[in-house]
């Protein structure tokens, strides 16, 4: 397991996968927000849920977000679209609604910043999210992820086109200790 301050990073499991599917994608509306594509129920058990893990894909490492205190599962976390030429990985996270705002997700996006440049040896790492998403921007920036760019009106959400932002974080700029 990989341990930040409060939340460490295992494996998933397969008990994880029904109360991530309740919490985080049966809520039409944090999923349409995270998905980048059009929300439709899926059925429990299905290859089709985001949550079912394929050890087979090598560009995508998927997490399951513990509290290190007890163990209980609060989120999943993934680095994906990892590319070993341009040594360069996207970040991406969802806490249970009842985990958010005890700064689990600074603490995760450190951990993944762990994860890509030390273990995996990356230079970059991004972060896109949603403008108006104040606590994955600032999750984001205390871990030294700088705003690169918007992408305007590039995500439909619920019946409107929202800017997305575009962070980056270079391993010549990480520091790893600091929560700045
Ligand atoms: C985005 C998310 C991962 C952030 O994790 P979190 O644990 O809630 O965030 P933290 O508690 O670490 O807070 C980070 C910062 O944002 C601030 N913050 C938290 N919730 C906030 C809110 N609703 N509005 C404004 N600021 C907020 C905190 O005060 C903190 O700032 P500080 O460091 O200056 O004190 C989490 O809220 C989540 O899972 N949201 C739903 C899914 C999602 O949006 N995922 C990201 C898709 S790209």
């Amino acid at each position: 397991m990989l341990k930040g301050s409060k939340v460490g990073l295992r494996a998933r499991h397969e008990d994880d996968i029904p109360i991530l599917q309740a919490e985080l994608h049966d809520d039409v509306v944090n999923a349409s927000r995270a998905a980048g594509g059009p929300w439709r129920p899926i059925t429990s058990g299905s290859k089709e849920s985001s949550f079912m893990v394929d050890d087979e894909e090598q560009g995508r490492v998927p997490f399951s977000v513990v509290e290190l205190d007890g163990g209980t599962l609060v989120g999943a976390a993934t680095l994906w679209g990892i590319d070993n030429h341009n040594r360069s990985a996207h970040i991406g996270l969802g806490l249970l609604p009842s985990s958010r705002g005890k700064g689990y997700g600074t603490d995760v996006v450190a951990v993944l910043c762990h994860y890509g440049f030390v273990v995996r040896g990356l230079q970059r790492l991004q972060i896109e999210t949603l403008s108006d998403n104040a606590a994955m921007l600032r999750s984001a920036e205390r871990n030294g992820f700088v705003r690169e760019g918007v992408l305007r009106s590039s995500a439909w959400v619920m019946g409107e086109f929202l800017d997305e932002v575009l962070l980056g974080l270079l391993v010549q700029d990480w520091k790893p200790d600091s929560k700045g």
